[in-house]
């Protein structure tokens, strides 16, 4: 069976998970977030004392670590050695850190073929930064998310004061800045917009108007309300 597939990439804060979301509970599909696979690794690595920039580390303790995907009411959790993860590597230490192992090749190989598994059965959004590029090249629909960086530390400033979490505008934008220089520039799959993918800037757009645009541009031959391709 051909399982339908939207690939979704672009920097932090343009909105992918949110938007991915939402298109995965419209069209009964599910969502993927391969940002949490490296931000278990990172996590992983920290918990263990070593520096998530240390290759050689981080290679030789790699195959300690098992993840697994699993789904409840079309929500991922990921599990790191059996223990649901999936709140705690919400943190900023672990967005960097899930930056600094995503340079590594050997990281990148384990991480990318849990996501083609997934895209083996069933049909799936998928987000991240190589997805297009890399890890599903024959997706049917290529997405790249983008907003201004002003726009993307706004969102993630609401975000977190919205939770009571005290932060600084300026320094979430730094941030933002060094992980997008992190990701656009590492040699291993690089941030980058597929050839072949439609580029959809959110600046000034509400989450549903995003959402519209890209339900639009899925290609009219898929049924995607169809539940025999989930
Ligand atoms: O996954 P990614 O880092 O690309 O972004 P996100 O976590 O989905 O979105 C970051 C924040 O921006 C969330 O609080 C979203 O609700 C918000 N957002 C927005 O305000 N307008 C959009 N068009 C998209 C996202
Ligand atoms: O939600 P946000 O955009 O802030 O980050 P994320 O999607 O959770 O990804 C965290 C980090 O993992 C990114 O900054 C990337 O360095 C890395 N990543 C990657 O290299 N490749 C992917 N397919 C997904 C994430």
């Amino acid at each position: 069976m051909k399982y339908f597939s939207i690939a979704i990439d672009g920097p932090a804060g343009a909105g992918k998970s949110t938007i991915a979301k939402m298109i995965a509970k419209k069209l009964n599909i599910i969502y993927v977030d391969t940002g949490a696979m490296y931000r278990t690794v990172a996590l992983y690595c920290i918990k263990h004392g070593i520096q998530c920039t240390d290759k050689d580390n981080v290679e030789k303790i790699l195959n300690q670590i098992e993840i697994k995907i699993l789904y409840k009411d079309h929500t991922q959790r990921i599990f790191l050695n059996d223990e649901d993860v999936s709140d705690i590597i919400r943190t900023q230490e672990i967005s960097q850190g899930a930056s600094d192992v995503a340079t590594i090749q050997a990281v990148r190989v384990k991480m990318v073929e849990l996501q083609r598994n997934l895209a083996k059965s069933a049909s799936v959004v998928m987000d991240g930064r190589d997805i297009g590029t890399y890890v599903l090249p024959n997706a049917d629909l290529k997405i790249f998310l983008t907003a201004s960086v002003e726009e993307r530390a706004s969102r993630r400033y609401k975000e977190l004061t919205q939770k009571g979490i005290e932060c600084s505008l300026s320094k979430i934008k730094e941030e933002i800045e060094a992980r997008d220089k992190n990701d656009t520039c590492r040699e291993c799959s690089p941030l980058r917009k597929a050839e072949d993918a439609v580029e959809v800037d959110t600046t000034g757009k509400t989450i549903q108007e995003v959402v519209d645009q890209i339900i639009s541009l899925i290609p009219k031959q898929y049924d995607i309300n169809n539940d025999d391709t989930i």
